[in-house]
Order: structure tokens, then sequence, then C-alpha cells
């Protein structure tokens, strides 16, 4: 970093101290938008030439010039000065060292208010759809998987406790699901991100004759904004961003959570691969499940990152006020976290093996097929509540004589209710438990191959 002098001090007679430069710079983070800032600037001169604001020349001479500065930034060759503050300045300050004249005309009818705006929308919305991406893919490995799995028996729990058999097929779509409205929130919020606040200047616009829908389509977005007042203060896109993948963030919290349970060698439900755990510098037999340690732990983090956004807008009266500029760096770590939560997420996930007879041998434990139970009794006329409590004292009997539901004699369980016939046992085991869900939503094998199918239709739809 080197000290230039800087744009915007035309009314002041000192320099700003090296603490306040410090204090006040973003340009070691903010600097990121580079690209950004310069198709904005490229964008912004072509339209003041186009309306006679600035000449023809002047504007091809800028935009030749920011072309020249983008390629000094992508290869390492620009020298980014704290002096000059924030990525805009010292893009627009190393134009006006190259050109001259001509260069102190980019800034005409502009502000850094609408322009920083402009920037972070642009940014967001490349990263939104590089994120959709990485969603996408994780959404088809987790469908072609449950396609795999539609007939590996596993436990379903409520509270922790044995509940109902599940299938692991069907497991893997329910975390589809939660994905897929990450997904669907993340287009709703790029929607949002897709408007221009450009040529809303300071404030209140400009005097000079822009044309604010020229800028905004030569940019990509989708409309201008309507209210300059709104335009340069609103940050709400980055905030929805921000809540949205602090959403997904939680949601992978609970995904590496039962990652992390189902490896426990004491359910050994699967197996999570020696390149995403770790061993211990003291316990020389441990395998550590850290990848998805670090992912669950990542989401305090995200969370913390829109509180902090929420935090930054709370109570701030219009219009643009510094206090945005704190909206970069948990901005910019949302995006990150998010993108290398995925990544490993995703390059995780084929590796994971399955062991099918421990997850089949769990859901024989604690009498998962008690509610079929009741459901057959039910289906043979005795009221849902009577059935209900003829369940329970079998399940007593069970646990007395430790056994499983499946194994009693038929004998014995007519001694319980004269109802039951050798016809039980289709509905008491856990296949029959399983394949009696046999409706949209359920968890039936047949369901759950269907189910697949039609999420990862729907999937490679949308990214083709
Ligand atoms: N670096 C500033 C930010 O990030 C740019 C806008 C500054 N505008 C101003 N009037 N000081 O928000």
């Amino acid at each position: 970093m080197i000290k230039k002098g800087n744009l915007w001090s035309g009314r002041f007679s000192a320099s700003p101290s090296d603490l306040m430069e410090k204090f006040s710079q973003s340009v070691s983070f903010d600097k990121r938008l580079y690209k950004h800032d310069i198709a904005g600037s490229i964008a912004h001169v072509e339209m003041l030439a186009a309306k006679g604001i600035i000449s023809n020349a002047e504007s091809e001479k800028i935009r030749d010039a920011l072309k020249e500065i983008l390629d000094e930034i992508e290869s390492g060759r620009f020298l980014w000065s704290v002096e000059q503050e924030d990525v805009h300045m010292n893009i627009e300050s190393a134009l006006i060292e190259k050109i001259g004249e001509a260069g102190k005309k980019l800034h005409t009818g502009r502000s850094r208010n609408d322009q920083v705006s402009t920037d972070m929308r642009l940014y967001l919305m490349e990263e939104i759809n590089s994120i959709c991406g990485l969603l996408n893919a994780v959404q088809l490995e987790l469908t072609h998987r449950a396609g795999q799995e539609s007939g590996t028996i596993m436990p379903g729990w409520t509270h922790m406790q044995p509940a109902q058999p599940v299938t692991f097929g069907h497991h893997l779509l329910a975390w589809n699901e939660m994905l897929d409205r990450d997904y669907r929130r993340l287009r709703d919020c790029y929607e949002r991100t897709n408007e221009s606040p450009l040529g809303s200047a300071a404030l209140a616009g400009t005097g000079y004759p822009i044309d604010r829908e020229m800028t905004a389509s030569r940019l990509g977005f989708g409309r201008v904004m309507v209210n300059s007042l709104d335009a340069v203060s609103d940050r709400d896109f980055a905030i929805e961003f921000a809540s949205c993948s602090a959403i997904l963030m939680i949601h992978l919290s609970r995904i590496a959570e039962e990652l992390v349970l189902w490896s426990m060698p004491s359910l050994e439900y699967i197996d999570l691969g020696e390149n995403f755990c770790t061993g211990s510098s003291i316990m020389p037999q441990k395998k550590n499940p850290d990848v998805a340690e670090l992912i669950r732990g990542k989401s305090g983090r995200a969370t913390g990152n829109l509180v902090t956004l929420l935090m930054i807008m709370k109570a701030q009266p219009l219009a643009y006020n510094r206090d945005n500029q704190e909206d970069k760096e948990p901005l910019f770590d949302q995006v990150d976290t998010v993108k290398t939560c995925l990544e490993v997420f995703l390059s995780m996930l084929p590796g994971i093996e399955v062991f099918p007879d421990n997850m089949a041998k769990a859901a024989l434990i604690g009498h998962q097929t008690a509610t079929d139970l009741a459901d057959y009794l039910v289906d043979k006329q005795i009221p849902f509540r009577d059935a209900y409590k003829i369940v329970g004292r079998i399940v007593a009997y069970t646990i007395w004589n430790n056994t499983h539901l499946h194994e009693i004699p038929l004998k014995k369980l007519r001694e319980f209710s004269e109802k039951i016939d050798s016809d039980v046992f289709e509905t008491i085991t856990l296949d029959g438990s399983l394949s009696r869900r046999n409706h949209v939503g359920g968890t039936a094998p047949i369901q759950v191959r269907k189910a697949a199918q039609k999420a990862a239709k729907k999937i490679k739809s949308r990214s083709a």
C-alpha cells in the first residue's frame, strides 16, 4: 500500500492522521469488488457519452484505461493505497494518473453512494448464482444416493428415541427438501438484489440528463430502483442474503450433526471416510469427524454475520451513512463460509459408506412397529384408543421377555386380542411397516424411489 493524496479532500487543509486513515479505510477488504466497480464505471461513462454529457472520445479513453487497470489488478501489478480509502477511489485515482483530464470526468453525475451499492449488488448476484450451482450439485448427489438407498432400513427418531422405521433414502430426501427451500429462497433474494441503484448519486439523483435504464440494462440488472434515497441506503439485499444463507448453514449444521452421530462407533451406521476425519495427537485409536464438526460450527458465524448486518442497519436514518461500510466484511465472510461449506460437503458425500446391517439392527431396537400394530387393530374395527392400550400391554410383554414384537408367537398375541391373525406379521415386521407408508411423502421404498427421481428431474431442469 502506498500514499497518493486522496480524492475527497477538497475542503480540508490537514491530511488525516495515520490512525484515522487506518480506521476509515475499506480498501483492504472492498478491493474484492474491483471487477464490478470497473464494470459499473464503464456502463456509467458510456451512458454519459450517449447522453452527450461527455464526449465519445473521452468515454473511450476512460473505458480503455479502466480495462488496463482491470488487467493490472488481475495480474497483481496494481498498487492499492490505503490513503485512497476504498476500491472506488483507488481505481478512480489510478485512472486520473493514467489519462489525466478525461479521467477526472468519470465521477460526473455519480457518487460513491450509488456506486458502492451497485458494486455490491453485482457482486452478490454473481455469488448467489455460484452458490445456487453448488446447491444444485449437492442436491443431485443427495437424490442420486436416495435412489440407491430407497430400500435401506434405518431407525427413525423423535426426541432422539426410536420412533418408527424409515428408509435411509427417505432421510436423504428430507435433507434435499431443506436445501431445496434454501435454493428457492436464494433465487427469490436474487430477484430483489437485481435492481440498479446507479444514477441515484449521493442521495437525491443528479441534475445531468442521465439514462438510468441504459446503465441498468448494460450491467444486466432487471430494473432500476425507483427512489434515490432508498437506493443509496438500502442494504436489505445483503441482510436477505445473509438470512437465506444463515438458514442454509443451520441446515448444514443439522445434517453435519447427524453425520457425527451416525459415525459414532456405538452406532456405526456410516463411515465418513478418512479424508474427512482427523486423528488425535494423544489417543492413537481416534478418528474424529472434524470436517462435519467444522461445518456445524461455522453455522455460528453465519448467524453472527446476519445479526451484524441487521444491527448495522438498525435505526439508520435516510440516506447513506458511513455505518454501511461495515456491511462488507460480514457479507463477504458469509459468501465465503457458505461456499466453502457446500464445496466440502459436496466432496464428502460420495465417500460416505453406509452400513445397512447396523442400521437395520438399530431399527429393531425399541419396538418401532408398535404404531403399525395399533393401526392393524384399527383395521380390524377396534377404536384407535383401545388399540393403543392393547399394544401398550404387548410392548410391556416384549420388554419383560426381552423379545421383538414380530417374534411373539401368534398364539401369545391372540391372548391380548382375538382380532389378531397371522396376517399381522405383514404389518409389524420392518418391511411391512415401511411398505404400508405408500403415499406421497411416505417412506415406502417405492415412494422413495419415485420421489428421488422426481426431485432429480426438477434439479436437472433448473440447472439446464
Ligand atoms: N467505502 C464506502 C462504503 O463502503 C463507500 C461509500 C462512501 N461514501 C461516502 N460518502 N463516504 O460504504
